[in-house]
């Protein structure tokens, strides 16, 4: 089904907004996603196989905190958004946008299903060139393996009668500061022509759109800001921790005035005994300061220098480990 200059025709169509784009799965990202296109001017289609979902989308119900009904309603009613339960919505669309979750199996390996269930319905759907992006967390090679893959095996060629991206989600619910058009956001694509239209696609909501050099690439920075996030959060519940033991509101840790006392605190109570739940230990380096206050405007120079003088005089008590937990049968006088 080639189609030349196809490219330029839906580059026109997405830039006037009459490109016709369905979201797939209408969760916590989809439903934003959905309302975000649909705000944008865009006649745009939701698709759950959830089907209370879909009726209370319909009738203007939200199930996110970030979406009130009202914004709901409005764009319901003005039919910029309608939300179907049944695949055959899929059809004669030019932009198919997967939000479908990808959680863990009960053996703890990932549960691709619910996008190889896509794959499977677009593949049965698509009519005419259309743009897919694939925005769901997956692992690196999951575009090729999951998408790719299958529709060129049902003999769609890649840049002619379909284009592939992958922009992983990004969102921080709740955050009325940080709406997802303001999170910048990653996109990479499997050819030039599908980074160029994914990327054209998603300027449409999101005020900053980074290409990445390849679909792995991009799938693994998704992976890269989860880790680290779920570092950062094993870290702060391990300060908390501390903070316990020190008499401390944890809670307060993150009122920068606060964050020189704490690195103060510390410094007092070196090389005293501490009454502890359990014998782990903890690593107190110059990081904690930035750990704690990414980019609130604290002074982290100061923050740094205390944590670092912590540090210090660990080391001269006699290690490299700041210890703070100790078992509590074993404290010192
Ligand atoms: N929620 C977040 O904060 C967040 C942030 C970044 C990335 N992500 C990622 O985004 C993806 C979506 O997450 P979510 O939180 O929106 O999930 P969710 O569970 O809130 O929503 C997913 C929706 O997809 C629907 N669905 C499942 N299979 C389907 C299918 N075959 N066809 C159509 N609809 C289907 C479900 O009924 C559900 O309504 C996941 O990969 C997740 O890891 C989520």
């Amino acid at each position: 089904m080639e189609r030349p200059g196809a490219k330029n025709v839906l580059v026109d169509a997405i830039n006037d907004r009459s490109a016709r784009p369905v979201v797939i799965g209408l969760g916590h990202v989809g439903l934003v996603e959905a309302v975000n296109y649909a705000e944008a001017g865009f006649q745009v289609a939701g698709y759950d196989i959830n089907k209370d979902h879909v009726k209370a989308v319909n009738e203007g119900r939200s199930h996110l905190h970030d979406i009130e009904d009202s914004r709901l309603a409005k764009l319901i009613e003005s039919g910029n958004l309608t939300a179907y339960d049944q695949p055959a919505c899929l059809r004669d669309r030019d932009v198919y946008i997967i939000t479908v979750p990808t959680l863990l199996t009960e053996e703890k390996d990932p549960d691709i299903r619910p996008v190889e269930n896509v794959a499977a319905a677009i593949k049965e759907a698509l009519s005419r060139p259309a743009l897919v992006v694939l925005t769901s967390t997956c692992y690196p090679g999951a575009t090729r393996d999951l998408l790719f893959d299958p529709l060129a095996k049902e003999g769609f060629a890649l840049d002619e009668d379909f284009w592939l991206a992958y922009a992983p989600a990004r969102i921080d619910p709740g955050n009325p500061d940080w709406p997802m058009t303001k999170i910048p956001k990653i996109v990479s694509g499997m050819t030039d022509d599908s980074l160029e239209l994914g990327k054209l696609f998603l300027e449409q909501t999101i005020e900053q759109v980074i290409a990445a050099d390849s679909c792995e690439a991009a799938e693994m920075t998704k992976l890269l800001e989860n880790s680290f996030r779920l570092v950062n959060m094993g870290f702060m519940n391990e300060m908390a921790h501390v903070c316990h033991e020190l008499d401390l509101d944890a809670g307060d840790l993150g009122r920068r005035e606060f964050a020189a006392t704490v690195a103060s605190e510390i410094v007092d109570k070196l090389g005293q005994p501490f009454k502890l739940d359990d014998d782990r230990t903890v690593d107190v380096s110059a990081s904690i300061g930035i750990a704690i206050y990414p980019d609130d405007g604290t002074n982290l120079d100061q923050l740094v220098v205390l944590a670092d003088s912590a540090m210090r005089q660990a080391k001269a008590n006699g290690g490299n480990r700041f210890e703070f937990f100790k078992k509590k049968d074993a404290k010192a006088a």
